[in-house]
């Protein structure tokens, strides 16, 4: 089975304390996630202008089909978050154990949300 690649979804718009209008967290971290990751197939990189976790800059999501899908906020660190994205990749169904979760993906989780695919109860 061939792996789908992982969505990285960054607000662009999340903003830090010191933040102009012009030069936000969001859109920096986006800068820096994109260099790192030029070339890459497996993870890619999408901008978006608000996750609605406003408060808790910079908000990332993690998506991939059939996979659940995890928000995380407190992202700062762009080598934390491709690291995340890449724990999240080789899981299975999205759901990274516990024990092998950077803080991104403890701390920093705000939701996760199963996949389409996921029968209801
Ligand atoms: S401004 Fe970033 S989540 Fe709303």
């Amino acid at each position: 089975m061939t792996a789908h690649p992982v969505t990285l979804h960054v607000c662009l718009a999340c903003r830090a304390a010191g933040d102009d209008d012009a030069v936000r967290a969001g859109a920096r971290l986006h800068a820096a996630l994109a260099d790192r990751l030029d070339g890459r197939s497996d993870i890619r990189l999408s901008g978006v202008e608000c996750l609605s976790v406003c408060k808790r800059p910079v908000t990332v999501a993690f998506v991939a089909p059939d996979k659940w899908t995890y928000i995380s906020a407190d992202a700062v660190h762009p080598d934390e978050v491709i690291d995340a994205a890449e724990r999240y990749a080789a899981s299975e169904d999205g759901r990274v154990p516990w024990r092998e979760r950077p803080p991104l993906l403890k701390s920093g989780l705000v939701a996760r949300i199963p996949p389409q695919s996921e029968p209801s109860r």
